[in-house]
């Protein structure tokens, strides 16, 4: 019988469990077993009551869990002392940021640990269901619109009052992907006057269907995206005529909420110093690139810092500090790839399998003879 294995995350300030009660009930009707640590789900306001409720068996440390169980799954990469106590024949599968982790990816490999990374899963409509950054995006486009506009010195809607007449803030979204659609839709919600802008032609019906203006659509072209539908650099005339556009955009902004993301590149530079300058005082920034280097070339990352009364926040895992949907998403995500993977009380790894061969990071050597 396949044991899949949960336990508490370790890495500062992540709140978020891989797996909730619901899946572990679901996936248990279909033969596989739960060893879940103590406490695992607490962060995330899943408690143990509810993991036993699904059938799960409760182990008090990581260590044990990870002696029991077959397939280990995580919301971020272990540790290096945690990726030690994984057994020979492990499977791991957890957000691994496989680019940033070659100790660990060598310290896998020589425990002989097979892992998936979660964030090469393919953007191909068979694994949709599976794509955890496109859920915990969804999660983080939400957040940021409600950081920013706690931030702000305004009310996003229009008022109309006894107290007088409020114009609506005006909010801008760079970069509408799946985490600038939702934020758009967020801002929209709040009631703010909203726009938006890509590089990729097909963003712009999107951006108009939530209802929000496209900004300089003559710039967003169909060949400014690869097969995948990803993004790609453009070109130098392309990002000159789109910093232009912006700079005559944020003069008039009150929140700005970036998004812009080409895979395995930093973060085009799009808000410029003399642009955050040429802003209104008590104006916002929250920049969900902060992590690949920042959209805004003064974001911090994991810093709130203000230039010229201009408040820029730098964004760091905003998914972890909506713990419960996020969890929520992210194991649906799971659950989903775990079915694909579960074969005859086993898992199965098929390096030629068009789901699970790009996320192979580390594999488990096979003895030559
Ligand atoms: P996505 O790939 O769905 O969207 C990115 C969008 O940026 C695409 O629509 C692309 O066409 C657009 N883009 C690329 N270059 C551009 C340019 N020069 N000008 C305007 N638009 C441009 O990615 P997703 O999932 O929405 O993620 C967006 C960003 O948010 C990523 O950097 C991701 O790492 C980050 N993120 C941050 C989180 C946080 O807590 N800070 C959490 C989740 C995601």
């Amino acid at each position: 019988m396949l044991r899949v294995g949960l336990t508490k995350e370790t890495a500062p300030g992540e709140r978020r469990v891989a797996l909730t009660p619901d899946s572990v009930a679901r996936l248990g009707k279909t033969g596989i077993a739960f060893d879940v640590q103590s406490g695992a789900g607490d962060d995330a306001g899943y408690p143990d009551s509810a993991y036993e409720k699904a059938g799960a068996t409760m182990l008090s440390d990581a260590q044990s869990v990870f002696q029991s169980a077959t397939l280990i799954v995580k919301v971020r990469r272990p540790s290096l002392d945690e990726a030690m106590s994984l057994k020979a024949g492990t499977v791991l599968v957890a957000l691994l940021q496989p680019a940033s982790s070659s100790d660990l990816l060598t310290s896998l490999t020589q425990r002989g640990v097979t892992a998936l990374s979660l964030e090469l899963v393919p953007r191909i409509t068979r694994a949709q269901s599976m794509d955890v950054l496109s859920s915990q995006s969804t999660v983080a486009g939400y957040k940021a619109v409600l950081l920013g506009a706690a931030a702000l010195g305004k009310l996003l809607p229009m008022l109309t009052t006894a107290a007088g007449t409020l114009a609506p803030a005006r909010a801008f979204v760079i970069g509408a992907g799946v985490a600038g659609l939702q934020a758009i839709a967020t801002a929209r919600r709040l009631g703010a006057v909203v726009s938006g802008f890509d590089v990729r032609a097909a963003a712009r019906e999107q951006v108009q269907s939530l209802g929000a203006t496209f900004l300089s659509a003559e710039i967003a072209t169909p060949d400014a995206e690869d097969k995948g539908g990803y993004a790609k650099s453009q070109s130098d005339e392309q990002h000159r005529m789109t910093l232009e556009a912006i700079a005559s955009h944020i003069r008039d902004q009150d929140l700005v909420v970036t998004t812009a993301l080409i895979p395995g590149k930093a973060a085009p530079v799009l808000i410029t110093r003399e642009m955050v300058h040429s802003m209104k005082t008590g104006s916002v920034i929250v920049d969900l690139a902060a992590e690949a280097g920042g959209n805004c070339a003064l974001t911090q990352a994991g810093e709130t810092i203000a230039v010229n009364g201009v408040t820029i926040i730098g964004a760091t895992n905003l998914p972890a500090t909506v713990p419960l949907h996020a969890s929520q998403m992210f194991s649906r995500n799971v659950e989903t790839l775990i079915k694909h993977l579960a074969k005859d009380g086993n898992v199965a790894i098929d390096p030629a399998d068009e789901i699970v061969g790009p996320m192979i990071v580390t594999r488990k050597q096979v003895a030559d003879g």
